[in-house]
């Protein structure tokens, strides 16, 4: 399919205007200590995302229960990774991790040269909507807005104006053959049409991280390979390293490469 680079035509909005309120006061750690590891060490190429002895835990009627315990792993830029794991094995525990919506209890987690687990939420909330595009199964639009503004949202956090919104939007959904329904409401499109939708709102601020937490599971095989091939082809067109997470050997088989996580560890 053709179009546009929209990366040409993209603004990425600046750090300072892309949370309209800052929920946290700085933190004078954060501000005095360089958090950005850093570029170049040894030689290697720095990945995007890099995870150690990752653990993760809950506290479930006063019992302790340890769902990740040593999950490492490096993505570079660009790169696709396929995550797998039985029903219960801590694969969305991790995708919440690496999405910056949860909090590990312990390890290394570095993102495009950030140390995040020394992040205050204010921060963290800035890295994650302006670096991380999120898909899920059950698509997640909001019922009221329509096609365009359900695409808007993380752009309205990130301080996009509006006009700008739109041509992002319409762009991107045009992109994704939904030029004709940019006023529908999700209720009047498709299943694969709400996913085209959440994959167009996952990429509007060109992140370069998209996190996909089995994303074709709601859908029929046909329009689950439609949205595989929308997903890669958009991810590769802007550069953008994809996890998905994943039940489906088709989809497993588009990555570059699997990781599998058991009892707890990657590997
Ligand atoms: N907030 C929480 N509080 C308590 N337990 C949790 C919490 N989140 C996840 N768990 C537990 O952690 C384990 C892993 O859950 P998770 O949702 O990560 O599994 P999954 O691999 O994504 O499974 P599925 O393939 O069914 O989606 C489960 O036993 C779950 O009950
Ligand atoms: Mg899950």
């Amino acid at each position: 399919m053709a179009f546009r680079s929209p990366r040409a035509a993209r603004v990425r909005p600046h750090a300072a205007s892309a949370v309209p309120t800052e929920p946290d006061a700085p933190d004078p750690a954060e501000e005095a200590a360089p958090l950005r590891a850093p570029r170049h060490l040894g030689g290697e190429r720095e990945p995007l995302l890099r995870i150690r002895g990752l653990r993760r835990s809950f506290q479930v009627s006063g019992e302790h229960l340890p769902v990740l315990v040593d999950c490492s792993m490096d993505v570079q830029r660009g790169e696709v990774v396929a995550v797998v794991g039985a029903s219960g094995s801590g694969k969305s525990t991790l995708l919440n991790l690496l999405g910056l919506l949860d909090t590990a209890n312990g390890g290394e987690h570095i993102f495009d040269g950030v140390d995040v687990t020394r992040l205050r939420e204010g921060h963290r909330a800035r890295l994650r909507n302006n670096g991380i595009g999120f898909v899920f199964q059950q698509f997640h639009l909001l019922e009221r807005r329509t096609a365009m503004a359900n695409v808007g949202v993380p752009m309205v956090l990130g301080g996009v104006p509006l006009m700008r919104r739109r041509a992002i939007a319409r762009e991107l959904l045009t992109s994704l053959g939904l030029g004709h329904r940019l006023h529908a409401r999700p209720h009047q499109l498709s299943g694969g049409e709400q996913q085209r939708v959440a994959l167009a709102r996952a990429m509007c601020l060109d992140p370069s991280l998209i996190l996909a937490d089995e994303p074709t599971g709601a859908l029929d095989a046909a329009t689950s390979e439609l949205i595989m091939d929308q997903l890669l082809e958009q991810a590769r067109h802007r550069g953008a390293a994809v996890i998905v997470v994943t039940h489906e050997p088709n989809v497993a088989s588009r990555a570059d490469r699997t990781i599998n996580i058991a009892e707890g560890r990657t590997y």
